[in-house]
């Protein structure tokens, strides 16, 4: 069966002493539910936040990297070096990522191989803006998205691949898809990896919604059948409403 995950994915939050002060308040917490938890905080904090959670049973994964193995690329970050750090995944094709750092399809693939050349475990994202779920174009758009970047690689691939649909529109802005848009759209995904691939890689992969999950919300959202689970934001910042989201199966 195909694994419950909650991710909290930090972005450009928390220096060093908010990430141990938010690591410290992590470890208190009480995990009553079987979901996978990981955390995502930035590259500077990952040694740290691995060290201080190497105990316990929360993955630490990092949140880009840049595909070639080294090289002349001031500024990027390879997969061996979030290896040499503990990192085992790594979060790909994020719609911060897409928008402001203008990463493309094309981009993300090389990345995808790069990550699973060097035996790392991916969670792609990807998700519509807010125009094309206006002009009915949403389930195109994320077809396309899945297509370009993962579908070149064989069905053994996806043993390391779980997929984070994050519609635009509701990332950070308090606007959460319904249920019911987040369940028909997360359908919609296993069949298009179905009709590639086969039903048993389809149902074998591990597809969490994102975009303003909070406690409030998230246990509706975590019942839908084809939701297995979050990529939790502004909410992840926060070890209580964190774990109030991880213990909402
Ligand atoms: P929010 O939960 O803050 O909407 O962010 C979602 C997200 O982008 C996680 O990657």
């Amino acid at each position: 069966m195909r694994k419950n995950i909650v991710a909290g994915n930090w972005k450009m939050n928390n220096d060093l002493s908010q990430t141990e002060t938010l690591l410290t308040s992590l470890k208190k917490q009480k995990q009553t539910s079987n979901a996978e938890v990981m955390v995502a905080p930035t590259f500077t904090n990952l040694w740290h936040a691995f060290e201080a959670l190497r105990e316990s049973n929360v993955e630490v994964v990092a949140q880009n990297m840049h595909f070639a193995e080294n090289g002349a690329y001031t500024g990027e970050i390879s997969a061996s070096m979030l290896k040499s750090v503990g990192v085992q995944t790594v979060i790909l094709g994020h719609s911060e990522r897409r928008a402001y750092f203008n990463e493309t399809d094309e981009l993300l693939a090389k990345k995808v191989d790069a990550a699973l050349t060097n035996s790392m475990r991916i969670i792609f994202c990807f998700g519509e803006e807010l125009a094309d779920r206006k002009g009915n174009n949403h389930e195109n758009v994320v077809a396309s998205q899945i297509k370009n970047a993962l579908f070149h690689l064989d069905a053994a691939a996806f043993k390391n691949i779980v997929l984070a649909y994050e519609p635009v529109w509701a990332i950070g802005t308090g606007e959460t898809a319904s249920p019911e848009q987040a369940q028909d759209m997360h359908a919609f995904i296993r069949k298009t990896l179905a009709d590639k691939y086969g039903n048993d890689v389809a149902q074998s992969v591990s597809i969490l919604y994102g975009g303003s999950v909070k406690p409030a919300n998230a246990k509706e959202i975590f019942s839908k059948p084809d939701v297995d689970g979050g990529l939790i934001g502004g909410a992840a910042l926060k070890a209580e409403d964190f774990y109030a989201i991880v213990n909402a199966f």
